[in-house]
Formats: structure tokens, sequence, C-alpha cells
């Protein structure tokens, strides 16, 4: 086998049209990255971030990304960005629906302040289900077996000591996967989320979680697997795995990317 050949087996995802909400900054633009050298033919990242956004678009290259505008907790924006994708790009084969965000106080259940709790809401949990449905629909109109990942969390399967807001969130992220999945096998459209621990990027930093080192430290003695620090990248290429035909028998699955930390037996998983 030739190099050349050897390197377009090797690309999982060639000749596939992706969406990747929240790919102006750390896990999704990993994963925008990822799926680019793994030969898609086109990543549209939507974003609020509209100069973080751009500037992605502009690295990867004109020609095979695009950047969208779009509030993820507006329906109408959701839909009009997966309208404008179809229509640019003639397919959509892929949906990564990741956006998300954290409150800035701690909400812990003595303290909730529900403004901040109805935001984080509307844009980790409603959002999820926006892009689902409308990426779905089109994915059923134009009879093509696509792939829809979410990001949840760990925080989707263990409480913590706060952020009450943002484990309901991703708790009820699950619950939407698994219910996708069903109704949408029918179609071949195979529906999973990654649930990673923690990684450094702009979101962590909200909750004190600024560097390697501070990862280390808070979660470092909670996971089983030791001397590995996870990256926005290990994320990535979960994704890619929901995301390609390597997966294509996996469904409804929940995939942690958290090196053991929620297998540990002292934490209540129920
Ligand atoms: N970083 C972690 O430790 C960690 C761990 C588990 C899960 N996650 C999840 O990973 C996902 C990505 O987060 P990240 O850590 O890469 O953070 P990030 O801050 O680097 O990226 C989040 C992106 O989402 C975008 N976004 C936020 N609200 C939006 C909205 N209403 N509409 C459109 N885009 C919006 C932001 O502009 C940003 O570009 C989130 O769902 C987060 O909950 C992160």
């Amino acid at each position: 086998m030739t190099e050349s050949e050897s390197m377009l087996l090797s690309r999982k995802l060639q000749g596939k049209v992706a969406i990747v909400t929240g790919g102006a900054s750390g896990i999704g633009e990993a994963t925008a990255r990822l799926f680019i050298e793994h030969g898609a033919r086109a990543v549209v990242i939507a974003d609020i971030q509209d100069e973080k956004g751009q500037s992605v678009v502009k690295s990867i290259g004109l020609d095979r990304c695009s950047y969208v505008h779009c509030d993820v907790s507006n329906e109408e924006q959701v839909k009009a960005m997966v309208d404008w994708t179809i229509q640019k790009y003639g397919q959509l084969d892929i949906m990564f629906s990741n956006a998300g965000m954290v409150s800035s106080s701690n909400q812990t259940i003595l303290d909730l302040d529900f403004s901040q709790f109805d935001r984080v809401i509307q844009v980790n949990m409603r959002s999820m289900a926006m892009c689902v449905k409308h990426a779905a629909r089109k994915m059923v109109e134009h009879k093509i077996r696509g792939a829809i990942v979410c990001t949840t969390s760990v925080a989707a399967t263990i409480g913590g000591p706060n952020h009450t807001d943002y484990t309901m969130s991703k708790h009820a992220v699950l619950g939407l996967v698994r219910s996708a999945s069903q109704q949408l096998g029918l179609h071949g459209i195979r529906v999973n989320c990654v649930s990673p621990s923690a990684v450094v990027t702009p979101l962590a930093a909200k909750i004190g979680l600024a560097s390697d080192e501070d990862v280390e430290n808070i979660l470092g003695p909670l996971t089983s697997l030791k001397g590995v620090t996870l990256t926005a990248r290990h994320v990535a290429e979960a994704v890619l795995f929901l995301a390609s035909d390597d997966s294509a028998f996996v469904t409804g699955h929940n995939l942690g990317v958290d090196g053991g930390l929620i297998s540990l037996p002292f934490l209540n998983t129920s």
C-alpha cells in the first residue's frame, strides 16, 4: 500500500459535512480541527464568539470551514444555521452539539440564583435538544444516516459540592441522548455523547481549573488512571470515534473520557 493510500484509509470522515457548536474554543475547536484532519469536506463552526470563531475558520482554511453566528439557545437561530449548512454544502452528516457554559457563582442548593440557573439550563440543556432536533430533521429529510454527538460531562452521572444547575443540565443531556437514539435508529441515525472530566479551557477556568496543575491537584486523586492529563484533543478523539464508522453499531452510548474517575467505588453513581 502506498503512503497516500494508507493516509486515505486513516481518514475517518472523508467527504463528510459536520456542524460543531461551541467550535470557537476549547473542545469544539480541537474537534473541528481533528474532523478536518480526517478528511471532512466541510466543518461549520456555530458559536457566539464571532472574532474567535472567524479566526479558527481562517486558520483551518476558508475552503473547508465556515463560521456561523448562532446562539444555540435560540431555536430560530439553530434552525437557520442547520438550513444554511444544507444549502451551502448540500448535506449534513455529523452534528457535534457541544456549546456549553457555567454559572458565575457556585450555585449550591442553598444559594441557587434562578436567573443564572435558567440561562445554564437554556444553553446546556434546551440548546442540545434544539440541535439534535433540527439536525435530525434534515438527516431524515435527506435520508442521511448521520451521527449526532453531544458533549455532556462526568457531572451527568455524579453530583458535586457546587454548580447544581450545571450538574442538572448535564444529567438531562443523557435523557436526550437515550431518547433520541431510540427514536432515530429507525432512520439509521446514531446519537451518542461524550463525558469528559476536566480539561483546561476558558469554561474550566471559570470553575477554578485554569491550569493542568489545578486539574491534577483537584481531580488527580480521584482518577484511577495516573500520569496522564486530559486534553481537548483526547476528547476530540472520542468524538471522532462516535462520529465515524468506527462506531457504526454504537448508539445511545455515554462515552466517559475521565481516566476512570466516575468508576471509583466510593463515588455514588446510582
Ligand atoms: N472543560 C471541561 O473541563 C469540561 C468538562 C466536561 C464537559 N465540558 C463541556 O464541554 C463543552 C465545551 O466546553 P469547553 O470546555 O470547550 O469550553 P469553552 O469555553 O472553551 O468552549 C465553549 C464554547 O461554547 C460557546 N458557547 C457558549 N454559549 C453559547 C451559546 N449560547 N451559543 C453558541 N455557542 C455558545 C462559547 O462561546 C465557547 O466557544 C461544554 O458543553 C462543557 O460543558 C467541559
